[in-house]
């Protein structure tokens, strides 16, 4: 079986590393602190903050993902089905359905997952005074046993049209609930700032950020040799070096790739350097269709300025070299294909470099773009 793993998130024997951030992050926890969880895409925030909460003894986490709300409504059904499943097979689950009645909720088991799934009557539209209410059978639950809440891409909540009245009803209530740990994790840098260093934020300063960087490479290529001899195969620094830097250090893209290598290679061999290129293909045959459909949308100025990023680096995109490598003569054309290439979620800034968010549309650009 493929031991790598990408795309969820990791725990356990899974979960590689990060012993000073695990300790700091039980911590806080444990003396009930706010805190705000940063970083890449990928990079591994859920994991770090899914097993932070298992490695402290007993604590129940309440884990409500926010990916992708478009409502007040949905944040709040987020919030409740969280709290469903969390005290299902507890003795106070009738007294939680029964507070919930007016949302008739239902709780049946998904055939094929087999895992539970809860469902609210979708004709009762949950407003935005509803929040304080939510918020406060999350602390009813605390008098029993405090959960540990993490809101998963919180940073989504800026999606909300009344963004700002539910930031700051949640944060009126969350700032009393002294004795409940919340954990906001968020990867788009500018909006998690927003939320939380703004001075007209309702969470401005309101928990302590910390920052998820990339595993080291020492850490995490002893890991990844590790799984590789789960069937005796070898794997050797170089190798290992090329799939770091291809996928720019990134937790998530090198076990896809590690991933992808291990379905080109057999057991009991040494891995050669020329199965990179045929992991990599496999990549592209599973990815090609979503590049294609990026490549539909962009005009023949954004995929030049495109192709010029994924051959030059992003680091200099207004210098002569580049310009004249992209064909451009104009720094202001430059300026507004990046804007549309990052609108579209296939550049990201990070410092002064605008990087692809996904490195192997990157590598497959040059290749066959
Ligand atoms: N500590 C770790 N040990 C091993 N692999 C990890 C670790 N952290 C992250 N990964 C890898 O990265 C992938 C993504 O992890 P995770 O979902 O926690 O990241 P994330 O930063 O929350 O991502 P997203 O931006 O998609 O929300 C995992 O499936 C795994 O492949
Ligand atoms: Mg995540």
């Amino acid at each position: 079986m493929n031991p790598f793993k990408y795309g969820t998130i990791v725990s356990g024997k899974d979960f590689c590393g990060r012993k000073t951030l695990l300790k700091q992050i039980t911590g806080y926890i444990e003396s009930s602190q706010h805190i705000v969880i940063m970083g890449e895409r990928r990079v591994g925030k859920s994991s770090v903050a899914y097993e932070s909460v298992l490695k402290c003894n007993g604590e129940r986490l309440l884990y409500v993902d926010l990916l992708g709300i478009k409502s007040i409504d949905a944040l709040c059904r987020r919030i409740l089905r969280a709290i469903v499943i969390l005290e299902q097979k507890t003795r106070w689950f009738d007294k939680i359905i029964k507070t919930l009645s007016y949302l008739r909720p239902s709780i049946s088991v998904d055939p094929i997952t087999s895992m539970p799934t809860v469902s609210f009557d979708a004709s009762v539209e949950i407003k935005a005074n509803s929040i304080p209410e939510v918020l406060t059978l999350i602390e009813s639950l605390g008098k029993k046993r405090r959960p540990v809440v993490v809101f998963d891409e919180f940073q989504d909540i800026l999606n909300l049209e009344d963004s700002h009245e539910a930031l700051a009803l949640l944060r009126s209530k969350i700032q009393f609930q002294s004795d409940i740990p919340y954990i906001f994790v968020g990867s788009i840098r500018h909006k998690m700032d927003e939320i939380f260093t703004h001075h007209d934020s309702p969470f401005f300063k309101s928990a302590i950020p910390l920052t998820v960087d990339p595993l080291s490479y020492e850490e995490f290529s002893k890991f990844l040799k590790k799984k590789f001899t789960t069937d005796q195969r070898k794997i050797d620094n170089e190798i290992l070096k090329k799939v770091f830097k291809i996928a720019n250090d990134i937790p998530g893209d090198i076990q896809q790739l590690c991933e992808a290598l291990w379905e080109v290679t057999s057991g009991k061999k040494i891995i050669s350097p020329d199965k990179l290129k045929n992991a990599l293909e496999l990549i592209f045959a599973r990815e090609q269709k979503s590049y294609e459909n990026y490549i539909s949308l962009l005009t023949n100025i954004q995929l030049k300025c495109l192709m010029a990023i994924a051959k030059e680096g992003g680091k200099s995109v207004f210098s002569v070299s580049f310009m004249k490598s992209a064909g451009f003569n104009n720094p202001s054309s430059v300026r507004r294909a990046i804007t549309r290439l990052t609108k579209l979620n296939i550049l990201f800034e990070s410092g002064n470099e605008h990087r692809f968010i996904n490195p192997f549309f990157r590598a497959w650009l040059p290749y066959k773009g």
